[in-house]
């Protein structure tokens, strides 16, 4: 007998949480391969579907959206960042786009600074070298690194997570600086609880030990950090992107590291991901993780419920909690 459940696309294995929290409300089909769907198995899985689970791995244009037909209602990011979900187009069509803020805030400020502290005190380097073998005792100049306490953090874009980054540099007594990408200020009393003096981008990069970035991709924000910015950063500055790689232009950075404009970078990102510069990779002075910053058990679960539930609202003809695109609702109501 044909299913009478609205369907939904599921492209990757998710936690199980999320997927026994759809199944109360839809008929999964989840891609089966561990990889990201091609671009076939995504249109071909959409078609006909009445809600899309998707990662930030997966481009989701309007292409996709005219593959999956006028079903499409809901497409649930498993991500809090968005920009590889067209969502113009979704809004035109009337499509909810939702997100999953706020989960992962605290999992990725701790994988921050555990870049930045990996970086500073060149833990990595030091790690490969006792696998080698090659520890033959205590040196007084042995992988000498970076003091990160009492330092200056610079945070570019205050919101939830670079908020959760000050907090936790609070705990190292640095003074930390911040600027805002498409709004001057944050809140007084943000900037009170995250004791954070306000400053213009360049004047962050000149007086700034270590830079950390919270950006959302957007387009002011690609490219945020190229050539004329790592000129104005002190040359023993640490770089630190858990936001998108497009914010900072890799080549460059590539350019600046191997100057020794800066003194090191620790990467969740890539621009064109899953590559990267190949030549960061030959760098001792560059810590690099392949985008986990929100990859803990908890979290990636409670990422999970978090899509599922917003699914699952939309499907039954409610507001989902992370909307993206409230204009769909506002259409609706009138
Ligand atoms: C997000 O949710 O945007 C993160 O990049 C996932 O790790």
């Amino acid at each position: 007998m044909k299913s009478v459940k609205p369907t939904i696309y599921v492209t990757r294995r998710i936690p199980q949480a999320g997927l026994d929290l759809l199944a109360t409300a839809f008929e999964i089909e989840v891609n089966p391969h561990d990889r990201v769907a091609t671009r076939e198995e995504l249109i071909a899985g959409v078609k006909g579907k009445d809600a899309l689970l998707c990662l930030l791995t997966d481009k989701v244009d309007a292409a996709v959206m005219d593959a999956a037909g006028p079903r499409l209602k809901v497409i649930a990011n498993y991500a809090v960042g968005f920009d590889n979900v067209d969502v113009g187009a979704a809004t035109v069509r009337g499509i909810s786009v939702t997100n999953t803020p706020g989960v992962l805030t605290d999992t990725t400020a701790d994988l921050a600074f555990a870049l930045l502290m990996a970086t500073a005190r060149r833990v990595v380097e030091a790690d490969r070298f006792m696998r080698a073998g090659e520890y033959k005792g205590w040196g007084p100049m042995l992988f000498l690194g970076q003091d990160i306490h009492h330092k200056t953090l610079g945070i570019v874009g205050l919101g939830r997570i670079g908020q959760a980054v000050a907090e936790r540099a609070a705990g190292f007594h640095m003074r930390i600086l911040y600027t805002s990408s498409g709004r001057a200020r944050a809140p007084k009393e943000v900037e009170r609880r995250c004791n954070a003096e306000h400053r213009e981008l360049a004047d962050l990069l000149r007086e700034s030990d270590f830079i950390s970035l919270h950006v959302p991709l957007t387009e002011s924000t690609y490219h945020l950090i190229s050539d004329e910015e790592f000129d104005l950063m002190k040359r023993t500055a640490i770089l630190v992107n858990t936001s998108r790689g497009p914010v900072v232009d890799e080549k460059a950075l590539v350019r600046a590291l191997k100057a020794g404009k800066i003194a090191g970078a620790g990467l969740d990102v890539y621009e064109r991901e899953p590559e990267c510069e190949p030549e960061l990779r030959e760098l001792d002075n560059v810590v690099m993780v392949p985008h986990i910053a929100s990859a803990s058990v908890e979290t990636r679960t409670k990422m999970a419920t978090m899509a599922a539930q917003n699914a699952v609202a939309v499907i039954r003809g409610e507001i989902p909690p992370n909307l993206v695109n409230p204009e769909v609702w506002k259409k609706r109501a009138r």
